[in-house]
């Protein structure tokens, strides 16, 4: 998906983050604590993300406030996360902070990467959560295309909006 926020200087900032589980209307991403996106959303909890499902040919958009799950505070649910992401995106939390200068690595063996235990979540790992209160839906596979809005938990009926 891609998560969008604001940066300091007031301007969109975009990436693309996994998605890793939903919770209803909450979404679950893992991330680096030290990442420029986890600093914006410290100041500014506002995010949307969105995606576009091919085989449906829907286009999703959810957009919320955003709070950070931390492995002091819930261990059990970071461990869960930390073993479902692959011994290489482990071993990042092992280096420097991302978007840091790169620097050249001093041995030859720059192919290494440093063993992470999978029972330990590292210090910055953590999940970001963004909980909807906004769901706009527009979906192409029908002609006319139709475009939903939910609002709030999203049991009530959708507004439909033009596409
Ligand atoms: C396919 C793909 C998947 C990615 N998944 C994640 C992810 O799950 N978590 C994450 O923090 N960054 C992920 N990234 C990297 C981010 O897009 C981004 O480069 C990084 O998080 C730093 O973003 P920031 O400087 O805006 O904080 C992914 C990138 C790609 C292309």
């Amino acid at each position: 998906m891609q998560l969008a926020t604001v940066g300091d200087d007031g301007g969109a900032r975009c990436r693309t983050l996994s998605l890793r589980e939903r919770h209803g209307r909450a979404l679950w991403f893992t991330t680096d604590q030290r990442s420029e996106k986890a600093m914006q959303l410290e100041r500014q909890a506002g995010a949307e993300a969105c995606w576009y499902d091919l085989t449906s040919r829907t286009q999703w958009r959810f957009r919320g406030r955003v709070h950070f799950l931390t492995p002091q505070q819930h261990p059990e649910d970071t461990l869960r996360l930390w073993r479902l992401i692959d011994r290489e995106a482990r071993a990042r939390f092992c280096g420097p902070p991302p978007g840091s200068l790169w620097q050249p690595p001093k041995s030859d063996h720059y192919r290494y990467l440093p063993p992470t235990p999978e029972d330990h979540p590292a210090e910055d790992f953590s999940i970001l959560v963004l909980t909807a209160d906004q769901v706009d839906v527009l979906e192409l596979a029908e002609s006319p295309h139709r475009h939903w809005q939910y609002h709030g938990e999203g049991r009530g009926a959708p507004t439909r909006l033009v596409p």
